[in-house]
């Protein structure tokens, strides 16, 4: 077994998805037999408790030129990053030369309306083509990966920032030693480095077994991830609790010393100390919960087709690539995948080969049932496709267990 990425501990494994394709390189049909492998399988450090992956996937194989997940896909994050942007500019970014970084800024979800408020910022984002489509909302790019080298460069070249922000970008980062050795240089004095990840709390609540994939390197908790601050000269002063992407947590870290951590803190330490999350007899569990969502699962979509039932996935999600390549579902049990991100549609799903077809596709002719993969959009997706259940569908959940509605 590897050591602990963070502090070099001894990890041991608990549970284990078997071999698994990039879960966002979704391929053309003449692709199909050029496809990247690797084991998934998930591991906790028996001395720091960050749960982590065994094996890593080399980053330039994950974000390139034509990484397809575009953050501004859904109008709920949309309007969850405005708040965002709102909530800086008027707390950390209000002194005479406000600058923020962020990290992974995609197609400038976020820093769109920074930019529109005129403040100085830069996003750091390595897939060129996302990071086009931030420059053309007026967002300033720095195509890049955000390491400890990136972070001197950028301090020496535009000077230090109060806000280093990240979303959904931290956990997807191996070498969080080099993040944050890049975050001390790059922090004005009192300025704070922000990330909001999906909280491993809420993924052994929920069972929400597909958070586990390629780019999802590690699963945070309160404590992993003060434990990690203190290690490199931070503390922990705030966590946040978020509803979007199935349930995440927002951590602020800021310089040993510099602010009182709220009692936010300490109350999240203490509740997860109670639900024993860093017990090894916790994660197992979750190991056992997951064995059973996909035995069930597998039974239903069999049962399904056995009765002539016509069943679509809705989302092609990189998190589905788990469920479908753990559970073997492919285009002889889910038709296809309705996704309305062009750079999915007209491939085929990593490993399993499900054809992915804008959601005309889905509206034209519908199934008898729809798997949400993107069960974190269900809202959005449950109203935008009213619809469908109007005209007698119905929806199939996996997550916190299989169930029809
Ligand atoms: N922040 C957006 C959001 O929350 O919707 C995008 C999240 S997306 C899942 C992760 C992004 O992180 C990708 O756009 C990827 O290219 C970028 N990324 C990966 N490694 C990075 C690194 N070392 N530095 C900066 N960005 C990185
Ligand atoms: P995510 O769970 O990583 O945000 O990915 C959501 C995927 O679902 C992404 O490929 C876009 C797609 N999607 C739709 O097809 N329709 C929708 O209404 C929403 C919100 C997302
Ligand atoms: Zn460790």
């Amino acid at each position: 077994m590897p050591n602990c990425r963070i502090c070099g501990g001894a990890t041991t494994e608990y549970v284990d998805f078997g071999r698994q394709p990039l879960s966002d390189a979704f391929v053309k049909p003449d692709q199909v037999n050029d496809e990247f492998f690797f084991r998934l399988a998930v591991a906790m450090c028996e001395s720091c408790t960050m749960v982590q992956l065994v094996e890593e996937v080399p980053r330039d194989a994950m974000f390139h030129e034509d990484y397809p997940y575009q953050s501004s896909g859904s109008s709920v994050m949309r309007k969850h990053f405005e708040l965002v942007a709102r909530h800086f500019l008027d707390t950390e970014l209000t002194d005479d030369d406000p600058f923020v970084v962020e990290v992974g800024c995609n197609d400038g979800i976020m820093l769109k309306a920074v930019s529109e408020a005129g403040v100085r910022h830069l996003g750091v984002e390595p897939s060129g083509a996302v990071g086009e489509m931030a420059r053309s909302k007026g967002v300033k790019v720095r195509t890049a990966f955000f390491e400890e080298e990136t972070a001197r460069e950028v301090a020496e070249t535009e000077g230090r920032a109060n806000v280093i922000y990240a979303a959904n970008t931290i956990c997807h980062i191996p070498y969080l030693d080099s993040i944050l050795r890049g975050a001390d240089a790059l922090l004005k004095p009192g300025g704070v480095f922000v990330f909001e990840d999906p909280y491993f709390g809420e993924i052994v609540e929920r069972t929400s077994f597909d958070q586990v994939y390629d780019e999802h390197f590690y699963f945070f908790t309160a404590r992993s991830v003060r434990a990690m601050a203190q290690r490199f000269g931070f503390d922990l002063v705030d966590v946040k609790r978020l509803p979007v992407h199935g349930g995440e947590v927002r951590y602020t870290l800021a310089r040993q010393g510099e602010r009182t951590p709220t009692a936010a803190v300490a109350e999240l330490l203490a509740q997860e100390e109670e639900r024993k999350l860093a017990d090894p007899a916790t994660i197992e569990a979750f190991g056992a919960s997951t064995r059973k969502i996909r035995d069930d699962l597998v039974a239903l979509l069999e049962k399904l087709k056995a009765e002539g039932k016509r069943v679509v996935a809705y989302g092609a999600t990189a998190k589905s690539a788990t469920v479908a390549n753990y559970c073997g579902l492919g285009p002889e049990l889910v038709e296809f995948v309705s996704d309305t991100t062009p750079a999915k549609q007209h491939r085929l799903t990593p490993g399993t080969h499900i054809p992915v077809r804008p959601p005309e596709a889905f509206r034209e002719d519908y199934p008898d049932y729809a798997l949400l993969f993107a069960w974190n959009h269900a809202e959005e997706i449950m109203a935008n496709e009213r619809g469908f259940r109007e005209a007698g569908g119905q929806w199939i959940l996996y997550v916190p267990e299989v169930s029809v509605v």
